[in-house]
């Protein structure tokens, strides 16, 4: 099967050529870039510093879903959309890390499945996807005597808040609970706000240095606590995960898929 890298010397992009190229029976078909970007015309195996393999960096998105079974894109909300458009047009699968999409953005991507498949999840790793159906349950469980707020720090450079990670267990912690997360999140306190409102599910987001994504998810009642956290230390998670996602999206029937269905989870 042969796979297109959409923004391929981004991080996550760099991580998923290093996973393609590590022994995952998986053809790089190419990789794109912005026009302009000064990585176009290197190799695409010397971008992440290994022998090279022939086949160029480039920036034209038809030509590369024009040569792709699959395209796997982490980029930003704008430029998945163009190419999911691109790709679900040709028939061709999209495996679609990216976070910060607007319900707006959700909504097209699930219209875009109509034509082909597309697998997207705010969070490819394993452990989290484990930690969402643990969360669910602890939230049915433990009821509504526990707060729920969900703690989350990243990198430096994340441009998005809360995460989409963090957003996927107040999903996960609302369906337990079995309310409408949008109708009781509280997404950043600041200032006189008053004690607590009961059945909320708070949200707080730190900043720094280069970590890759840590979530805990606080279930806080009286006398006790229970914490369920996921810490990771390797974007190599996120690109196993899309690449397994890559290889279980082929012969699926168009659709909106996420990794609980890749895993075997839904
Ligand atoms: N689902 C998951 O498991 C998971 C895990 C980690 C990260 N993420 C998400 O994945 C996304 C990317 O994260 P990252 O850490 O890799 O960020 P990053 O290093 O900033 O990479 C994003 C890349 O997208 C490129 N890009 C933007 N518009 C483009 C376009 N029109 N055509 C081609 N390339 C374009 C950017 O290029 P320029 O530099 O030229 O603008 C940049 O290289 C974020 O939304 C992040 O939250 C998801």
């Amino acid at each position: 099967m042969k796979v297109g890298v959409v923004a391929c010397a981004g991080r996550m992009g760099k991580a998923i050529l290093n996973e393609i190229l590590s022994g995952s029976g998986l053809i790089l078909a190419g990789g794109i870039v912005r026009p302009g970007h000064p990585a176009i015309g290197q190799d695409l195996a010397q971008l992440v510093g290994r022998d090279p393999i022939g086949v160029a960096v480039g920036d034209d998105a038809a030509e590369l879903v024009a040569t792709a079974d699959v395209l796997i894109e982490f980029s930003t909300p704008e430029a998945s959309l163009r190419h999911a458009a691109l790709a679900t047009k040709q028939g061709k699968s999209c495996i679609i890390g990216t976070t910060g999409l607007d319900a707006a953005g959700e909504a097209r991507l699930a219209e875009l499945a109509r034509r082909a498949p597309i697998v997207w999840a705010a969070n490819m790793s394993v452990g989290v996807n484990v930690l969402q159906g643990l969360v669910r349950r602890c939230a049915a469980t433990l009821g509504p005597d526990f707060d729920i707020e969900i703690v989350e720090m990243h990198h430096r450079h994340k441009v998005d808040a809360p995460s989409g990670t963090a957003l996927a267990l107040g999903r996960s912690a609302a369906e337990g609970r079995k309310v409408d997360l949008d109708a009781v999140a509280d997404r950043g306190r600041d200032g006189l706000t008053g004690p607590r409102e009961a059945g909320r599910i708070g949200f707080a987001a730190m900043r720094g240095g280069d970590v890759v994504g840590d979530h805990s998810v606080v279930f806080a009642g009286a006398g006790e606590r229970v914490v369920l956290s996921h810490l990771a230390s390797d974007r190599g998670i996120y690109a196993r995960g899309a690449v397994r996602a890559a290889r279980w999206v082929i012969g699926k029937p168009a659709g909106f898929y996420g990794m609980q269905d890749v895993l075997g989870l839904s």
